[in-house]
């Protein structure tokens, strides 16, 4: 099967439709052609699942500064985050609030008519040593808001969506970036995107987890097509899980329902945070929160000895959880069938959040090295992207925050480089030969009774990935997942599909986001094992303690055919000197 070629040219490509990726295009679109794809319908991309809020200084509620939300969030990332780019997300929030609030996103309004903000964990007043509301909210469904309007505000712009397209490969010449090659999903056939410049916001990549709170559709896409490259990706051994995904499912209870007042107990009804967090208890950041769960769990106290332990919210009253937490509420009433207006949930850390990614710059242009050398026409934003504001472990709301404030700068930057480059460059011989090869391999193999199911590689995968890179980790179970991962890449080899068709084809797009999956997956259980020291969500049972003498540094690796490199670079430190971190 030879498929022909539809050939589309545009100034700008943005790749992914979720608050990143849509405000980087609102930028460039007041100006120049701009086409976004995306591989979902794009006010279905999994920003829109993004509950509790977004953080600004706006001190709506109490005094706060932007220097409190600096601290708090170098200190959140356990002194890995790059203090360049932390100032300036926290700074730019501001602004950018405002802007979002005048493009339109319906935040819930103080008495007052401001902007409502409410706690959240690891936020906190005064260098850490007052309670704080900063987290801006639409009750908790925060990023639904935000994307929805955002995507109105393109549609507006006349950005040119592809929905149901899957990027598969760059084009990359000479070293400069010049388009992507996708896969139309709906209709079958490949696609050329001639581009001066494209945007990666292709999201995170939860899905090689079996517990995520992540989508379906967040399968590291954009990892993958940087990797192939003979690109790096940095410090993708730090992955959060958030304390509160519905047992056995994953998907989130917010944080915002302990920064409204919840509570969590164990088995014996004890509100264990005392024991790990005294000073803030249930608020205390992500990873100190998850971790005492798992203790919990570990030494037989989960409810009933199972691997829960419960969030109660009973104390908050009817009123409060309609009204604040109405989407929470729905999602436990479904999943568990409880209403936590009079029962406590069963929760467990979920695989939720990945602070690695794509190296890029304050300018969001993807980085080819542990210098500065970029990539020209190559940007990244979002959670795809490290720059890195989240060092070892995010702060909650902070990750909206981070695509609404570098996905901007992403559009203007972008916007800026496209103004400077009247032409677009040649395209390369056979810009789309190798998603044409990955295409029609998979394809041929469609009916074969040999060969192994995409489904089995990934069952294992998810699996393993949960038992192995988890919430703790040692050396034995790091090594044995890095040899999962190589022994499912091998297999990957001989996958074969069942469904031969061109069109909606879920079965060939599956199992290449599969092999998506197996690349960084082997890509974050190697640079895990490589880490011998404990620092923000990445915590090494076999190496306690933080080792800021000979790991105060980020990872950046490569992928070559079945191996892995790693080198490392150090970390921008500008205000704040690493401290002991204590909640
Ligand atoms: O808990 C939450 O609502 C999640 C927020 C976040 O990850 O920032």
């Amino acid at each position: 099967m030879k498929f022909e070629l539809t050939y589309h040219k545009h100034d700008v490509v943005v790749v992914g439709a979720g608050i990143a990726g849509l405000y980087a295009a609102l930028k460039t679109s007041a100006k120049v052609d701009t086409a976004v794809l995306s591989k979902v319908y794009p006010t279905r991309s999994h920003s829109g699942a993004a509950q509790g809020g977004c953080a600004a200084s706006l001190g709506n509620m109490m005094e706060d500064h932007w220097e409190w939300h600096m601290y708090d969030t170098v200190r959140g990332s356990d002194f890995l985050g790059d203090q360049d780019a932390q100032e300036l997300l926290v700074r730019e929030a501001v602004p950018v609030m405002y802007e979002m609030e005048h493009l339109g996103v319906p935040f819930d309004r103080t008495e007052q008519g401001r902007i409502a903000q409410r706690p959240f964990g690891g936020h906190f007043g005064n260098f850490g040593k007052s309670p704080m509301m900063r987290s801006c909210y639409a009750a908790d469904r925060t990023g639904h808001a935000q994307l929805h309007c955002l995507y109105e505000q393109c549609v507006k712009n006349e950005v040119r969506f592809y929905n149901e397209f899957y990027a598969l490969t760059l084009i990359i010449k000479d070293g400069v970036c010049q388009g992507v090659v996708a896969w139309d999903v709906n209709g079958g056939g490949l696609h050329v995107f001639h581009a001066k410049a494209v945007h990666l916001a292709t999201g995170g990549y939860g899905r090689c987890w079996k517990i995520t709170s992540n989508s379906m559709a967040n399968t590291g896409d954009g990892l993958s097509l940087v990797m192939r490259q003979g690109l790096p990706l940095e410090d993708m051994e730090f992955v959060q899980f958030h304390p509160t995904g519905v047992w056995k499912h994953g998907m989130l209870i917010s944080e915002a329902a302990r920064g409204e007042g919840g509570y969590l107990i164990n088995d014996k009804g004890e509100r264990f945070m005392e024991n790990y967090a005294k000073a803030k208890m249930e608020l205390a950041p992500r990873d100190v929160v998850s971790r005492a769960e798992q203790t919990e769990i570990n030494e037989g106290r989960g409810i009933k000895g199972q691997d829960c332990v419960h969030i109660d919210l009973r104390h908050l009253g009817k009123e409060k959880i309609i009204t604040r937490l109405p989407q929470v509420r729905e999602l436990a009433l479904k999943f568990v069938g409880l209403d936590m207006i009079d029962s406590p949930i069963p929760i467990q850390p979920t695989a939720h959040y990945s602070m690695g990614g794509i190296p890029v710059n304050l300018d969001t242009q993807v980085l080819r090295d542990t210098g500065k050398t970029a990539v020209p026409g190559l940007y990244a934003s979002g959670e795809c992207a490290c720059v890195s504001v989240h060092g070892a472990n995010r702060l909650g709301t902070n990750s909206t925050l981070e695509c609404a404030v570098y996905g901007r700068i992403g559009g203007i930057k972008m916007l800026d480089y496209v103004c400077k480059h009247p032409g677009h460059d040649d395209l390369p011989e056979d810009a789309a030969e190798m998603a044409r090869e990955e295409i029609e391999h998979l394809l041929s193999t469609a009916g074969t009774k040999s060969g192994v199911r995409p489904v089995e590689l990934r069952d294992r995968m998810q699996e393993t990935m949960s038992e192995n890179v988890a919430v703790f980790r040692q050396a034995e179970d790091l090594k044995k997942q890095v040899g999962i991962c190589q022994d499912l890449r091998q297999e990957y080899k001989k996958v074969a599909i069942d469904d031969g068709g061109i069109k909606a084809n879920t079965d060939l797009i599956e199992a290449i986001e599969l092999g998506h999956m197996l690349d960084y997956a082997y890509m974050i259980a190697q640079c895990a094992l490589e880490r011998p020291e404990c620092r923000g969500a990445h915590w090494r049972t076999d190496h306690p303690g933080r080792n800021d003498k000979k790991w105060l540094k980020h990872t950046l690796a490569w992928l070559h055919g079945d191996e892995i490199r790693i080198e490392y670079k150090p970390v921008v430190i500008t205000r704040f000197q690493p401290e002991e971190r204590k909640y």
